[in-house]
């Protein structure tokens, strides 16, 4: 199998990874062999990739870091919060919390932990998927940063609501496929204020938890918002959750923006690093993902065409490749597989398939 992004899925192409709603619904049940109809609802519902099955790739072994069970249960409370703040500003505590220990049990059970799923989730309902994606990437920043459970759980409900004041804008505000006019930017700044509010009043919420949402937007020069806040004087969730907001809408095409590659969104990270981003959270963040995730299609400087099979935490860009063609483009029967960890002569140079 392999991700394909969804301009270039096909009728005729079968699904081989299922894809779920905001709610835990199944839009698309892996093993589905795709119609025009069918591509044409997915694109409605603004799914963003998909993962399809590819006789040359073969199978792959494609695990997320948290079990599918989870990640359905983190999203689904996540939008029962969020669908209900509007009318009775509280909060079931007891279910957000006994998710976000669940994430972080299951993180810390997993010893090497590296985001290699790519995005296939529906951008229709972005803020709930967004929310999950960002604490499970901050949790394993906090992680790296040898946070313990106390501290972990208490960033992972932070980040989870860290935009939870978007429920108080107007729709108008966050739908938008282009970038913002001044009147709405100025609105849209106010869901960090917003959110604050709503975080701060409930009984038995961290302060230090609420103010994830208050800070999020800082930057570590100063040139953030709401309050222009710069480095040490930013929360210390907060400066996490800076980088993998940031991350997580790069990726996902947020605000009618081109979507980035998991290397293009790293190296803009990484350039802004003591600039927007502190610079201890982007060193633990950036070994937590993927730079080329399993499945993607890649061409070697050998001109030899492969995709990625296996990717390792010490070598972010040398993962293993099966070489599916070689440099005159004839298919390899068999394939044979690559370490690039091991050979240090051979490396990526392209990513095939995304258009770009
Ligand atoms: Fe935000």
């Amino acid at each position: 199998m392999r991700a394909v992004p969804i301009d270039k899925v096909r009728a005729g192409m079968q699904v081989s990874r299922a894809v779920y709603g905001a709610s835990g619904e199944t839009l698309l049940a892996a093993g589905v062999t795709l119609t025009p109809r069918y591509i044409q609802r997915l694109q409605e519902l603004g799914v963003l990739a998909l993962y399809i099955h590819d006789e040359e790739v073969g199978d792959l072994e494609i695990n997320d870091v948290v079990s599918e069970k989870t990640r359905l249960q983190a999203l689904k409370i996540t939008k029962e919060a969020m669908d209900n703040i509007r009318l009775n500003p509280d909060l079931e505590l007891a279910k957000v919390n006994s998710v976000v220990n669940d994430i972080v049990e299951e993180l810390l059970s997993n010893k090497d932990i590296i985001v290699n799923l790519v995005d296939i989730r529906a951008m229709n309902d972005y803020t709930f998927g967004h929310s999950v994606n960002v604490a499970i990437l901050s949790l394993i920043t906090g992680i790296a940063m040898g946070y313990e459970r106390e501290k972990l759980c208490k960033l992972g409900t932070g980040a989870l609501f860290h935009d939870i004041g978007n429920t108080l804008l107007p729709e108008n505000v966050l739908n938008q496929d282009r970038p913002l006019t001044g009147e709405e930017e100025n609105l849209y700044q106010r869901h960090t204020v917003l959110g604050f509010e709503v975080l701060r009043k409930l009984e038995n919420f961290s302060l230090s938890v609420a103010h994830v949402a208050l800070q999020h937007h800082e930057r570590y020069d100063g040139t953030g918002y709401p309050r222009q806040l710069q480095k040490g004087a930013i929360n210390e969730f907060a400066r996490i959750v800076a980088v993998t907001d940031l991350y997580d809408k790069l990726t996902s095409g947020w605000g009618g923006q081109p979507r980035c590659l998991p290397f293009q969104a790293l190296e803009l990270i990484i350039a802004n690093r003591e600039k927007f981003f502190h610079p201890d959270v982007v060193e633990n963040f950036m070994n937590t993902v993927a730079v080329f995730p399993i499945g993607t299609l890649i061409m070697l400087n050998t001109q030899e065409k492969g995709v990625v099979v296996q990717t390792y935490k010490e070598y972010p860009t040398r993962p293993r490749v099966r070489v599916l063609a070689d440099s005159g483009g004839k298919r390899m029967v068999p394939p044979y597989e690559l370490d690039l960890a091991l050979n240090p002569n051979c490396c990526i140079v392209r990513i095939l398939d995304e258009g770009n």
